[in-house]
């Protein structure tokens, strides 16, 4: 059986996120782990809460609670929208975990062991006004590599340059604004990714399957010299995983904490295990996912992530795992998304600018935003989100063409012969045609999905849909019935079929949608079609079912301005 282990970029904790974060890693992660489920593969789909670093410690400070507490209840928040969106997560951990913990620090030590951990004494930005280090976020300015204003002290936003500190032009506190700033003395630990340099180019050379943007900008790092530069993983921060040499003190670090873009991405491996502690299961359980020597080479390894992740799961987080010198699994693939704009702008998180995954589900349900915008993903470049598109997507494709096959279909056979499967009849070309044409397109979606194609996959969805409606409009059994009632009867019973078939085939990208369809059709079979033809047999003759609600509300021009009007502005 094929087994795929799946994680997403772990959300920073730092407050609820936006339909660009959602697009850039969760919901396609979801996407791709619902559909391998369907096929019949042993999936296991993992993400987590990032809570260590700047961002949380910032965000505390702001929300003016203690930083443990503040995660717990965030943490809380984020897993009811992942619910509400219908994230079919096996585990949703947090980086704080014991697990985490405990596996960041084992990891620092076979890297310690093993000659990859240097201690440095560096420079680091100190503010007198804030009596304290500033490291990473903590820290603003402009950017050396293009001149963003904004830029924070671990990285560029906006061309995604992994940055110092020190390296920022204008630096003022990301705390208290000030400029009063003066370099000083620190040690900590460093990374010596140097030395894994050639492993790491042969690794990614190897890796000629991957999608452009994943190896451009992993290409780009590791040839300019600068992306493989020995990097800090410690900091002068009291939130994080204390550092620790395996279960031993590092002397000279008490105080410190390991940087939290070296134990979140362990998180994925971590929360596995987490999966298995609130299962009840043992050891052997996660690490058949992990360790290659444990059954994990046979497992297919797929992260998703926004592009400004990609260096730290091509680069570093590889450098941590073959640094080990452990047998924990690589990844075999990395999807990575472009961003998504909102309306002629950013979506931004600081800025309170956007759709919030909170606000989406205020005004309409998950499948409504999953199927606009997995059928926008940023996959080839950046899109957008605008209103007008998002109502023509939703009352096109949603609305009238797929609920309103389900509901015509329902409807007339009610109508017509009461709410069960009619029997009689038998298939003329029209059928044959529509047979031939969806077994062409089911196979064409699958390998967009097998791809991770995600637009591509929508538009074949869409047209299998679309299918439907052109074969229905053309057999029209509301003209056949009164001179063929037989014949009315077939096309209606492929019909019913064919909702049962839409309903399998949809549910990646709307779970409810389909649930409510399968439901309606009083059919337990959720068999993913292997031939049309006998999936079109699964309703039988005299199989009752009920007419389904509205599936898809249209939204209303009204409706469309006053959602415009209202997520103009910036959220409090
Ligand atoms: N929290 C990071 C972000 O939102 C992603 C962390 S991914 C992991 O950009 F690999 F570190 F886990
Ligand atoms: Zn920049």
């Amino acid at each position: 059986m094929n087994r795929y282990l799946i994680t997403s970029a772990i959300p920073y904790i730092n407050g609820i996120k936006h339909l660009g974060n959602l697009v850039g890693s969760q919901l396609p992660a979801d996407l791709f782990a619902r559909y391998q489920r369907a096929r019949g593969a042993e999936v296991m789909f993992i993400c987590a809460t990032d809570e260590h670093g700047t961002p949380a410690e910032l965000a505390a400070t702001k929300a003016g609670k203690p930083v443990a507490e503040y995660c717990a209840d965030m943490w809380q928040v984020q897993k009811d929208l992942s619910d509400r969106f219908r994230l079919s997560f096996d585990h949703f951990g947090r980086s704080s975990s014991k697990r985490n913990h405990a596996l960041t620090q084992h990891l620092a030590g076979k890297l310690a062991d093993n000659g990859l951990i240097e201690e440095v004494v560096e420079k680091q930005v100190y503010s007198k006004a804030d009596g304290r280090f500033l490291p990473d976020r903590y820290i603003e300015g402009t950017c050396p590599n293009c001149g963003y204003e904004n830029a924070r002290g671990d990285q560029c936003e906006e061309c995604t340059k992994q940055l110092d500190p020190t390296d920022l032009i204008n630096p003022r506190s990301a705390v208290s604004g000030s400029t009063d700033l003066e370099v000083r003395e620190t040690r900590h630990l460093y990374l010596r990714q140097s030395a894994l340099r050639d492993k790491l180019n042969a690794w990614i050379d190897s890796k000629n399957d991957w999608p452009v943007l994943t190896t451009s900008i992993a290409k780009k790092w590791l040839n300019d010299g600068d992306g493989l530069r020995d990097r800090g993983i410690t900091r002068d921060l009291d939130w994080g995983v204390p550092v620790r040499r395996g279960d031993q003190d590092w002397p000279g670090f008490e105080s410190k904490v390991f940087y939290v873009w070296f134990d979140a991405p362990i998180e994925y491996i971590a929360a596995t295990a987490e999966w298995a502690d609130s299962n009840g299961l043992s050891e052997n359980d996660w690490e058949r996912w992990w360790r290659t020597e444990k059954g994990a080479e046979n497992v297919r390894y797929v992260q998703f992530m926004g592009k400004d992740n990609v260096p730290f799961h091509t680069l570093s987080f590889p450098a941590t795992i073959m640094g080990s010198g452990e047998d924990w699994k690589l990844v075999d693939y990395i999807k990575s998304f472009n961003y998504l704009n909102y309306d002629g702008g950013q979506f931004s998180t600081s800025q309170g600018r956007g759709v919030f995954m909170d606000q989406a589900l205020d005004i309409l349900p998950s499948d409504y935003w999953r199927w606009w915008l997995l059928s926008h993903a940023p996959e080839n470049s950046d899109s957008e989100f605008t209103w007008e598109n998002f109502q023509q997507s939703v009352n096109k494709d949603l609305a009238d063409v797929l609920g309103n096959f389900a509901s015509r279909v329902t409807k007339f056979c009610r109508a017509k012969f009461g709410e069960v499967v009619p029997e009689g009849g038998t298939y003329g070309t029209d059928e044959e045609r529509l047979i031939a044409d969806l077994t062409t397109r089911i196979r064409a979606y699958e390998a967009h999905m097998d791809a991770i194609d995600i637009r591509k996959a929508a538009g074949e969805l869409r047209a299998i849909w679309v299918a439907g409606n052109e074969y229905l409009q053309s057999a029209a059994p509301w003209a056949v019935f009164k001179e063929d009632p037989a014949k009315a009867a077939a096309i209606i019973r492929l019909s019913l079929n064919l909702i049962h078939l839409y309903a399998i085939l949809s549910a990646p990208f709307i779970p409810d949608a389909s649930a409510t369809l399968l439901a309606a059709m009083g059919s337990e079979k959720e068999e993913w079609p292997a031939h049309v033809r006998p999936a079109l047999e699964t309703l039988a003759p005299g199989q009752t079912f009920t007419v389904p609600d509205v599936l898809f509300a249209k939204i209303s021009d009204e409706d469309r301005e006053s959602w415009q009007s209202r997520f103009s502005g910036i959220r409090d």
